[in-house]
């Protein structure tokens, strides 16, 4: 059976491009494949935060998971620090990167453009990333599109340090979605759809009411020109409906293209159909934040699970790194 892993960073409500860029095809793959998911707390270290917020979102995002789909009988969900793994093997990775390939990372770029202050932890932030999957032995990580240079950073270091050290680490591979690999923001279609944007009405989460999702749909910008047709480039508002629809109704972007020609009825399906896909997600989470214990319950034995795989993993890559491994005299 194939090993999955993969995961999130606790930034509270999941939102529409998480659900349709990742988190839908986790729930899918449970059922197919061994699979591991993880809300990334440490990840949650690498830029500013409130100490009592992150805590409180690490388990809000368990929630939302849990809502979405995963079934903790069937996959492996828990909290990256619960597995003390992750840090350890991050920093042999950080052993294996170069300076000038994580140097070269956009997100890095990107985060860290005109800040005066960067944590030294967002730079090696993508070791951290490899070390979460490379422990699994995953061969393949479902995420959305902007993951994708991290997923070759991993790759890249896996098969260094395999080919330096001793076949130690599976070598992953990205799936990434055909539609929907990179949802953009509602009001400001150039940049993809996030939490830490100040963006309220350009971002749809999963806890958005009927009525919430119809106005932001509605006012989602588009052009003037009227025309119905798929062009990111030129059309990037539209684009973005198009393939919003297509990911939420199973069709293909030009089966939705060729279903319309004005945007006002393409907006209504949408909405329709948003609201429709996440309503069920909306009421379970309700009914699993009541009861916060049972899922700091589950979490632990999912961090348990994750524990005994990850355990072995650390041990054969320290020991092909060189580390002398307690208690024993082995050269
Ligand atoms: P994050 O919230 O950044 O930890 O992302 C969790 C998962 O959602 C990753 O697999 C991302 O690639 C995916 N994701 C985040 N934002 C988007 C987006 N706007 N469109 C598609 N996928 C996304
Ligand atoms: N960097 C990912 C993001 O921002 C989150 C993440 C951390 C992740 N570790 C991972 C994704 C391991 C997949 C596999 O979305």
């Amino acid at each position: 059976m194939a090993r999955v892993l993969s995961g999130v960073q606790p930034s509270g409500s999941l939102h529409l491009g998480n659900y349709l860029g990742a988190i839908r095809q986790w729930a899918l793959d449970q059922f197919v494949a061994d699979s591991f998911y993880c809300v990334v707390d440490l990840h949650g270290l690498t830029a500013e935060h409130d100490p009592g917020e992150l805590r409180q979102r690490t388990l809000e995002t368990a929630v939302g998971l849990l809502a979405a789909g995963l079934d903790p009988e069937v996959c492996t969900l828990f909290v990256q620090s619960h597995v003390h793994e992750h840090a350890e093997l991050s920093w042999l990775l950080e052993c294996t990167a170069t300076f000038g390939e994580l140097s070269r990372m956009t997100q890095f770029k990107d985060k860290s453009l005109g800040r005066e202050s960067v944590r030294a932890g967002l730079f090696t932030y993508p070791a951290l990333m490899a070390a979460d999957i490379l422990l699994y032995d995953a061969d393949r990580v479902p995420v959305g599109e902007d993951q994708r240079q991290h997923l070759e950073l991993t790759r890249d270091l896996a098969l260094r340090f395999n080919s330096r050290y001793g076949e130690t680490f599976v070598v992953p591979e990205a799936a990434i979605p055909k539609v929907a690999a990179r949802v953009m923001d509602l009001q400001h279609p150039e940049r993809k759809m996030s939490k830490s944007v100040e963006s309220p009405l350009g971002t749809i989460t999963i806890l958005d009411s009927r009525d919430e999702i119809a106005r932001k749909v509605r006012k989602a910008v588009t052009d003037t020109d009227g025309e119905v047709r798929y062009d990111p480039d030129r059309k990037p508002g539209l684009a973005n409906l198009i393939e919003l629809l297509a990911a939420s109704t199973g069709r293909s972007v030009d089966e939705v293209v060729g279903g319309y020609t004005r945007y006002g009825p393409l907006k209504g399906d949408l909405a329709e159909a948003l609201a429709g896909a996440l309503a069920p997600v909306k009421a379970r989470y309700e009914q699993l934040s009541a009861d916060p214990a049972s899922v700091a319950a589950l979490l632990e034995k999912g961090a348990a699970k994750a524990s005994a795989v990850a355990s072995a993993t650390l041990r054969r890559a320290q020991q092909a790194i060189g580390l002398l491994m307690p208690g024993s005299a082995d050269r």
